[in-house]
């Protein structure tokens, strides 16, 4: 294994829950459990960590890093999309905390055979549950040409998805791609790279090739929502995005559930009205400068934070 993933705005995420009194905390996303462990130094009361991660390999890191909590730390493999459903099982009625941390790890990025990173040769698959689903091969070698495409321009705002399709149509019909260097090469080939850009010209393709593989957005969606649902009163939501639409999802889906949409209800429907959410954050906590220069995942990372009631 490569460099262990740096958790992002890592003080600024166990701030967000400060002076809280958490007896059940869920995350989504443990990775290497980075921020799970300070959440759990933080708030020695806690009683029930539940900790999702649909990566056997990351689970396994984080059970070993998380091992002085063993006896209050639940792993769970699976999309976090399932929370409800395993709160259900574990008869948990309200969770105090919830934190997500999107996106893929550092650990995920560094392993070639997963198929991440278009500057490491490795089989496409791209998928963070190996256990299931459609791989990045698939998707780019069976996908018509127009999904192909709706996919680069949704998911990647790339806008020159259509010669990008076109590019990858014309490859595999001479032979499959197999590689994210052969996918990588099609790609820089027909864009070209950008010389005011920084970023490789594939880059935007592979992202909105991850995003549907695992079908980020929809899990976020569910998850998140599903998180709402569950929290305690006075309990906070916290999530960290790495994509301007990740983060636009996050904060409509707070929005849908703000206090002030139910103040006309306030009289009549007061519990209804306690179900309803206050924006922490009013505006994403971004990372500092000094984060930035240390770690280049920090960069584009937003923080969100809503409470109950
Ligand atoms: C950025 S890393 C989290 C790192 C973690 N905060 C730490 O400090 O080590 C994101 C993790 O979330 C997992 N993940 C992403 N989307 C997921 C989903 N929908 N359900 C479950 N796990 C997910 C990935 O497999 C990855 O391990």
């Amino acid at each position: 294994m490569n460099a262990p993933h740096v958790p992002v705005l890592l003080e600024e995420s166990v701030a967000l829950f400060e002076g809280m009194h958490i007896t059940t905390f869920c995350e989504g996303t443990v990775g290497a459990g980075g921020h799970a462990e300070a959440f759990l130094t933080a708030h020695p009361e806690i009683e029930r960590y539940i900790a999702f991660d649909q990566d056997e390999n990351a689970l396994e890191i984080a059970r070993k890093r998380l091992e002085p909590w063993k006896e209050k730390v639940l792993f769970i493999h699976d999309n976090f999309r399932n929370i409800g459903k395993h709160l259900r099982e574990l008869h948990i009625d309200k969770v105090d905390a919830f934190f997500f941390d999107l996106g893929v790890s550092s650990m995920q990025l560094d392993q070639d055979i997963r198929g991440f990173s278009f500057s490491k040769e490795g089989p496409l698959d791209m998928r963070m549950d190996q256990s299931t689903g459609m791989t990045a091969k698939e998707v780019v070698n069976e996908l018509p040409e127009k999904e192909l495409g709706e996919l680069f321009r949704d998911l990647g705002e790339e806008p020159r998805w259509r010669r990008a399709a076109q590019a990858v149509v014309r490859a595999r019909r001479r032979k499959p791609v197999e590689t994210t260097r052969e996918l990588a090469e099609i790609i820089e080939e027909e864009l070209g790279s950008a010389p005011r850009k920084k970023i490789h010209p594939a880059t935007l393709i592979f992202q909105a090739i991850r995003m549907y593989v695992n079908q980020e957005l929809e899990s976020i969606k569910e998850g998140v929502q599903e998180a709402i649902r569950s929290l305690a009163q006075k309990g906070r939501v916290g999530v960290i995005s790495f994509h301007s639409f990740e983060d636009r999802l996050i904060k409509n889906i707070f929005r849908d559930s703000l206090k002030k949409k139910a103040n006309k209800f306030r009289k009549e429907q007061q519990e209804q009205y306690e179900e309803m959410l206050e924006l922490v954050t009013k505006k994403p906590i971004i990372a500092s400068q000094k984060e930035v220069k240390s770690n280049r995942r920090a960069r584009s990372a937003k923080l969100r934070c809503a409470q109950k009631g």
